[in-house]
């Protein structure tokens, strides 16, 4: 039996870790760039581990527990947190099958319920890689792109729906819900009305629900698979945006009662892939996270405020979408001008550069997500990750500030990054 550690020590988890420390990591967020650039990019957090996680983990190293996964536990861990945090009963474990992260477990459901060429309808500006498994798997996109203000936009869901039916004999829609990168945390009211569109034109759904356990105080997470109409989707959770667990590979697909015959086919190799430590990290955060959860979401909360004042004081040109839920700023970086030569997007490769992401990279030595690689309506956009320390942020977001100003003051002389582009 694990050791029942609890999160209940004091602190913000984002003020716990100092640049110097975070530099000696070796994941992708610390070492696709220089030593000078501050990389707030990819959807890694700048914390320590939860406690309750750690202690898991030490266990299962010490006790050389590092087989094969089995069991009911994440499922369990995924259902109880549900019924606690969203009030929602629909998690039944008969109904889940743990994969390896929620991109697979996306790609293993879409085989469940597509065939190659049918459709999959995304809803850009969204998560890069929607773009790069669908096409992956020989199936093909069609997009609705959401609206100005970040939401989904039903008349171009419907528009979307209409094309996909037409093109394709099992087509999908692939929701990020929360959505990534606007933050936007999708309503009760919203997502009922794409179920019933779906419905009507006989589009499956599937929920990628990963940013769910992110949800920033003043919203309130809806889980797809909890309204009507929405019995035949599939939704995918996972700890690893929550608790910073993307390194250890684990994921549950959910299948909503009128898909549990579609999910009885999943292959049982797919079983193979989750790693058993994975789990145990996972279920762990679940279950005994939820303290720790709570205290980085109040992080999470103060880092938004700051970003969104520093943004607006210092670069006022430059919108901030105010986000719901992740820990992602989508900043509208249109006003400077220089998405107009962006390249095609390379959509998938998220580390490419382009706009101002590449002025911001150039000028300022910030690593931000560069808009263009999200889709239509993404190019002049940034995506700034706002979870690591307040001072990390402050001092970011005022050399993005210099460099925006350097860019506006005329010069004779060509900038760097206009060579660059
Ligand atoms: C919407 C969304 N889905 C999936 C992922 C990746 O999840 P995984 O590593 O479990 O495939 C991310 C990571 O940032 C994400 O933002």
């Amino acid at each position: 039996m694990a050791p029942q550690v609890e999160d209940t020590a004091a602190g913000n988890p984002l003020e716990q870790l100092s640049l110097d420390q975070l530099r000696t990591r070796t994941s992708m967020k610390w070492t696709t760039h220089g030593a000078d650039v501050l990389p707030l990019w990819v959807a890694e957090m700048d914390v320590r581990l939860a406690p309750s996680v750690a202690s898991v983990l030490v266990r299962a190293i010490e006790a050389g527990d590092t087989g094969y996964p089995s069991g009911p536990a994440y499922a369990e861990a995924v259902a109880g947190f549900a019924a606690d945090r969203w009030d929602w009963d629909g998690v039944t474990v008969e109904r889940t099958a743990v994969v390896p992260d929620v991109m697979q477990g996306t790609v293993e459901a879409l085989k469940l319920i597509t065939d190659p060429g049918d459709a999959v309808v995304v809803c850009p500006p969204v998560y890069p890689p929607f773009y790069a498994f669908v096409t992956h798997a020989d199936r093909r996109i069609v997009e609705a792109p959401l609206g100005p203000d970040g939401r989904l936009d039903l008349t171009a869901v419907d528009a979307a729906f209409a094309e996909a039916t037409r093109v394709s004999r099992r087509p999908v829609l692939l929701l990020s819900n929360p959505h990534n990168p606007t933050g936007v945390v999708h309503t009760r009211t919203e997502l009922t009305a794409v179920a019933a569109l779906a419905r009507r034109y006989g589009v499956r759904v599937i929920s990628d629900e990963i940013h769910a356990p992110l949800v920033l105080a003043g919203a309130r997470f809806v889980p797809f698979l909890s309204v009507p109409d929405a019995e035949d989707g599939f939704a995918v959770y996972s700890a690893s945006k929550g608790w910073n667990l993307a390194g250890l590979k684990a994921a549950l697909l959910v299948a909503g009662p009128e898909a549990a015959a579609d999910l009885a086919r999943l292959p049982e190799e797919v079983s193979h892939g989750p790693s058993h430590v994975g789990v145990l990290a996972h279920t762990a955060a679940f279950h005994r996270g939820r303290d720790w959860l709570d205290r980085l979401l109040s992080g999470l909360d103060a880092n938004r405020t700051l970003l969104a004042e520093q943004v607006n004081t210092l670069m006022p040109d430059l919108p901030l979408l105010w986000p719901e839920a992740t820990y992602l700023g989508w900043i509208d970086c249109r006003s400077l001008g220089l998405h107009h030569h962006s390249p095609p997007a390379d959509q998938g490769v998220v580390s490419d550069l382009s706009g101002p992401a590449r002025m911001f990279m150039d000028s300022a030595r910030v690593a931000l997500s560069s808009g263009h690689v999200f889709g239509s309506g993404g190019a002049g956009f940034v995506r700034i990750n706002f979870a690591t320390t307040p001072s990390i942020l402050r001092e970011a977001i005022h050399r993005m500030a210099t460099s925006v100003d350097a860019f506006r003051t005329p010069t004779t002389h060509p900038r760097p990054h206009q060579l660059a582009d």
